[in-house]
């Protein structure tokens, strides 16, 4: 038996300008876990290194890109902690903002690259040879980062306005949920997967991946895949890196779990308008000059929050009466499949996880 220490806590980060708190959890974790083998999809397929940077400016802005996640340490888990995952992580209930590492079969650590350097969020390396889409906007050739028509993405979910979006929202779309909101708000997850929308993992915690240690990245994305299929009996396919953090060493680590990335090309700063740095006739107009801009095109990958009360207003405005209903989830933007692998009543599974899907006139837009 393999046993392996769980490795240092970071310190939580504090998101100063939105004054909100990550707090620590209570659990401190020193256990030992065992590894054992789980069954998991993984994606030795395509795994092209081609890169392409979409953006001649590529910096601007990305530092207060913070979006306006909260976590509450007071609220717990309300989503039972399953049986098969108790059985292969030996605990007994969902962890804290900083999950514990549990060593998985099909992850050699050797083959993650170590050229890649690791930094903190804005500081930015020079050398760009790791493809960070966070300090360049590089992408690589599995990332979609448009659509070819104009639709929204919703991150930080699931919380208690989600259901407000979800009842007045006209069009399937795309919500990136953080493993610590989907077992404290489970119904809410279900309701998201009920009416037909796709989701995808937006990590458990929130973190700044590109700062963190394998065994963190690891941590963050496992927890977040698990807290999905205890919830919504499904495996994600789709990723969307907080911050937008992505690197060649996160995008090895995410195609280990058939994971990609879903980034985007039109950023709302929806959250500017907790801490107002931004109004709502801000968004709008620019939405409104960025499609005029856009020459009747109306593509592209828009981010948002479904956060707070603010920016579902926002949501809903900018789909009834800005962008219109003719929205695609991500999965449709690329015509991939929604998950990777579905739980069904009736037993219905399918594995797609090697069939990275690239359209490739769709990646190289220049
Ligand atoms: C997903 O959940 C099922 C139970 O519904 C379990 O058997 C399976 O091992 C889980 N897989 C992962 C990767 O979480
Ligand atoms: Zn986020």
């Amino acid at each position: 038996m393999n046993k392996t220490k769980n490795k240092y806590h970071p310190p939580s980060r504090i998101m100063g300008s939105l004054a909100i708190i990550l707090l620590n959890s209570l659990l401190l974790f020193h256990s030992v876990y065992s590894s054992h083998a789980i069954s998991q999809p993984s994606d030795h397929g395509k795994q092209n290194r081609e890169i392409v940077v979409i953006s001649k400016d590529s910096t601007k802005h990305f530092k207060d890109s913070m979006s306006p996640v909260g976590y509450d340490g007071s609220i717990s888990a309300t989503q039972p902690f399953p049986e098969w995952l108790a059985d292969f992580t030996y605990l007994k209930e969902w962890p804290g903002i900083d999950p514990p590492y549990v060593p998985l079969s099909f992850i050699d650590m050797n083959q993650i690259p170590n050229s890649v350097p690791i930094h903190e969020m804005g500081a930015c390396p020079g050398d760009r040879t790791g493809c960070s889409f966070d300090c360049h906007k590089c992408v690589a050739q599995d990332d979609i980062y448009t659509c070819p028509k104009l639709s929204q993405s919703f991150d930080d979910g699931p919380s208690p306005v989600t259901t407000r979006l979800l009842d007045n929202l006209q069009h399937p779309t795309t919500f990136f949920t953080l493993g610590i909101n989907v077992v404290k708000y489970p119904e809410i997850y279900k309701q998201i997967q009920a009416k037909g929308h796709l989701i995808g993992s937006h990590t458990w915690g929130h973190k700044f991946l590109p700062s963190l240690t394998n065994e963190q990245i690891i941590a963050e994305i496992e927890w977040s895949i698990w807290a999905m299929n205890a919830t919504g009996n499904h495996i994600p396919k789709w990723f969307r890196p907080p911050y937008g953090g992505i690197d060649n060493r996160v995008r090895h680590i995410l195609r280990l779990f058939g994971l990609q990335a879903v980034l985007w090309d039109y950023d709302t700063y929806d959250w500017q308008l907790l801490n107002n740095q931004r109004t709502e006739q801000q968004i709008f107009d620019e939405a409104r000059s960025w499609l005029a801009s856009s020459g009747g095109q109306k593509r592209g990958m828009i981010l948002e929050h479904d956060a707070h009360d603010r920016t579902i207003d926002v949501a809903l405005e900018l789909s009834n009466n800005i962008i219109g209903h003719d929205q695609l989830t991500a999965a449709q933007c690329v015509n991939g499949v929604e998950y990777i692998k579905t739980f069904g009543v009736d037993n219905e599974e399918y594995a797609a996880a090697a069939a990275v899907n690239v359209n490739e006139n769709f990646i190289y837009v220049s």
